[in-house]
């Protein structure tokens, strides 16, 4: 199956689950290039074998980071930069990212700066990455001050999706995944939430048909979503943060590594919906499909107890606060969402103790 992710001159495709392998793909693509796959310890290992075909095929050059998100640092970063240059890389080399977000942003953003840009494709292999992370260009590391505030926009050439990679995923990483793809049921139109809804099961139970198709829909979403608003500069990728102003705050009350991202989404999802009902944003009629779209959330078990305080604080310390105003992406109707700007701080605190207290 293959989609597009329409960005004139930087349009590019993405092969979910293709006939072709990926060095026959490579192969008829971009035949005559040189390749340097980046990966982590784990994947290393994990598929030590079928990367040793892959460079047997292609003679492709490997380069392996320690893995986690403490490594999604400059140095890492630079230490990608350092091992493509003593390598000889030149404009024609190819950096395939192999792995998950952490791997697809240090990765990406070495190829958005190594000799002014370098072709990058992206192959997921986190049901984050896959839905999310390896689609729309943003690369980038972490500072001490925040996560991803290094970081440039860099369109990879291909994102190669092999659903395959999913079974060696740990139950928790599939699980904080899947609330990117429950988000686009939020955003992504009423044929979304109705999918979410009959297919939530299937989709805990890792049906790879399923799951498959609930891929396709959500790189569709994010594609769609991209192709309007490529550097973030109009206002419609915001609504790809849907669950993400009340989720950062968490994760950073637990500090990096506390809670998985995903995991952090699924109650900043809780909290959107929460804060959707309490300001008469989702129609009366409306609200039974959201009370049971609440009833569908998975809850993550939390490090500790929160302090909705230093929650509410956190948000307004999130850097996609605009001029100190808080915005929320919160749902009107099945399947659409909208920012939101002015919404009561009273309300907000009401949503943390609801959720929270
Ligand atoms: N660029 C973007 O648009 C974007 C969007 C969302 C998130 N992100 C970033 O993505 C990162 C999170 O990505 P993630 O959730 O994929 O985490 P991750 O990359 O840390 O991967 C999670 C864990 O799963 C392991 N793993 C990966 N694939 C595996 C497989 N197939 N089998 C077994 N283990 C596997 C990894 O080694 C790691 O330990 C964050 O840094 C976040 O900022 C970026």
């Amino acid at each position: 199956m293959e989609l597009t992710v329409n960005l004139a001159q930087r349009s590019y495709p993405v092969f979910i689950d293709a006939q072709e392998s990926f060095p026959q793909m490579l192969a008829s693509r971009l035949a005559g290039r040189r390749f340097a796959l980046v990966t982590n310890t784990t994947l290393a290992d994990l598929y030590a074998d079928l990367i040793a075909q892959w460079r047997a095929e292609t003679g492709l050059q490997v380069y392996t980071i320690p893995d986690g998100e403490q490594f999604k640092t400059v140095a890492t970063w630079q230490s990608v930069i350092d091992a493509l240059l003593n390598n000889r890389c030149d404009r024609a080399t190819v950096v395939i990212a192999f792995g998950g977000g952490v791997v697809g942003d240090i990765a990406g953003f070495a190829a958005a700066c190594c000799l002014r840009g370098l072709d990058c494709i992206q192959v997921p292999t986190t049901l984050l990455a896959m839905v999310d992370s390896s689609v729309g260009g943003k690369t980038g590391v972490d500072h001490p001050r925040g996560k991803n505030l290094i970081g440039a926009f860099h369109q990879p050439r291909i994102v190669w999706i092999d659903t395959r990679y999913l079974t060696t995923l740990p139950a928790k990483e599939f699980n904080a995944g899947y609330a990117e793809i429950f988000k686009y049921g939020f955003i992504g139109g009423r044929d979304m939430f109705d999918f979410i809804e009959h297919n939530h099961t299937a989709i805990l139970r890792h049906d790879r048909v399923i799951v498959g198709e609930a891929i396709r829909r959500s790189v569709a979403i994010k594609a769609a979503v991209v192709a309007l608003d490529e550097f973030e500069t109009s206002g419609q990728r915001a609504l790809l943060n849907f669950g993400h102003t009340f989720g950062h705050a968490l994760e950073k009350c637990f500090g990096f590594g506390g809670l998985l991202h995903g995991e952090a989404i699924w109650w900043g999802m809780a909290c959107a919906i929460d804060l959707a009902c309490r300001t008469d944003m989702i129609s009366p009629s409306a609200q039974p499909l959201f009370e049971r779209a609440r009833t569908l959330l998975l809850r993550p078990s939390l490090p500790g107890s929160v302090d909705t305080s230093a929650l509410y604080d956190a948000m307004f310390s999130d850097k996609k606060t605009m001029s100190g105003a808080l915005r929320f992406v919160l749902p009107t109707e099945p399947g659409v969402s909208v920012v939101a700007a002015s919404i009561d701080p009273t309300a907000v605190r009401q949503t943390l103790n609801a959720i929270f207290g």
